[in-house]
């Protein structure tokens, strides 16, 4: 089956409620380009009033904890993001890995929450730049899909983003051939461990996409779409990005 692109915005912690009107203007953009795919994940406090202002759309969280409920202070469960409306929840963001330091076993107990509510789970890895200065970044990112991707999911409910920390909101891009080179070693790993299915799983690049490299970006080998940070706060800057996975 051939996958469909997927274009994510991670708006991170960007946008009050007069944020909801760009949402809206990107998801009526998007509905010119039917064969993308597109989410918005806005932070926690935007999801339900995003839900409400674009009723159907795919909105998501941008983490989730890992049990169901519990005694565990500003933290947000995967059920509770679908119960305002999400339909989405990216989990291991290297600023979460790095900030908080979640490991892989974390972030695969966070996919597997996300899965169990339902959602539909985008699940991110990628090298620091003095791994991919060594020359390690393939075997390090092949570490971190090991150790934090569930065995056992649907393949269209788990996509895996390719985020290069250096590349986050840097300006630095990799060249396409890294890109491709990087994907496509994913995707041999996934059909290593789970045969035909992850030719149906989608892989998304993310770090410093903007509207003049996404075509580019896109038509890398087994690049499945992006998830796009600054460049997915206006529709002025994401649109670009949709029409160029069309
Ligand atoms: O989740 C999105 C990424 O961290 C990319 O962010 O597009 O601002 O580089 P960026």
């Amino acid at each position: 089956m051939a996958r469909r692109k997927y274009v994510v915005g991670n708006w991170k912690m960007n946008g009050l409620s007069d944020a909801l009107g760009e949402a809206q203007a990107i998801f009526a953009a998007a509905d010119g380009h039917p064969m993308v795919d597109v989410a918005i994940c806005p932070p926690f406090t935007l999801i339900g009033a995003m839900a409400a202002a674009a009723p159907g759309k795919a909105i998501g969280g941008q983490d989730c904890h890992s049990a169901v409920s519990g005694a565990f202070t500003g933290s947000v469960a995967a059920q509770m993001l679908a119960d305002i409306g999400a339909s989405v929840v990216i989990v291991g963001h290297s600023e979460r890995r790095e900030g908080f330091a979640e490991s892989d076993a974390d972030v695969r107990a966070k996919a597997e929450a996300g899965l169990e509510a339902g959602l539909s789970v985008i699940l991110c890895v990628g090298e620091p730049r003095e791994i991919r200065e060594s020359g390690g970044a393939i075997d390090y990112v092949l570490s971190q899909i090991a150790g934090s991707v569930p065995d056992h999911f649907d393949a269209q409910s788990l996509a895996i983003a390719y985020e290069p920390i250096w590349a986050i909101g840097t300006g630095l891009v990799p060249t396409v051939a890294d890109v491709a080179a990087m994907h496509g070693a994913i995707r041999g790993a996934l059909a290593a461990r789970f045969g035909d299915a992850a030719e149906d799983m989608r892989i998304l690049y993310g770090g410093s996409v903007n509207g003049e490299n996404a075509a580019e970006l896109l038509d890398a080998g087994d690049v499945d779409g992006a998830l796009v940070g600054g460049a997915s706060l206006t529709a002025a800057k994401f649109v670009p990005i949709i029409a160029a996975a069309a």
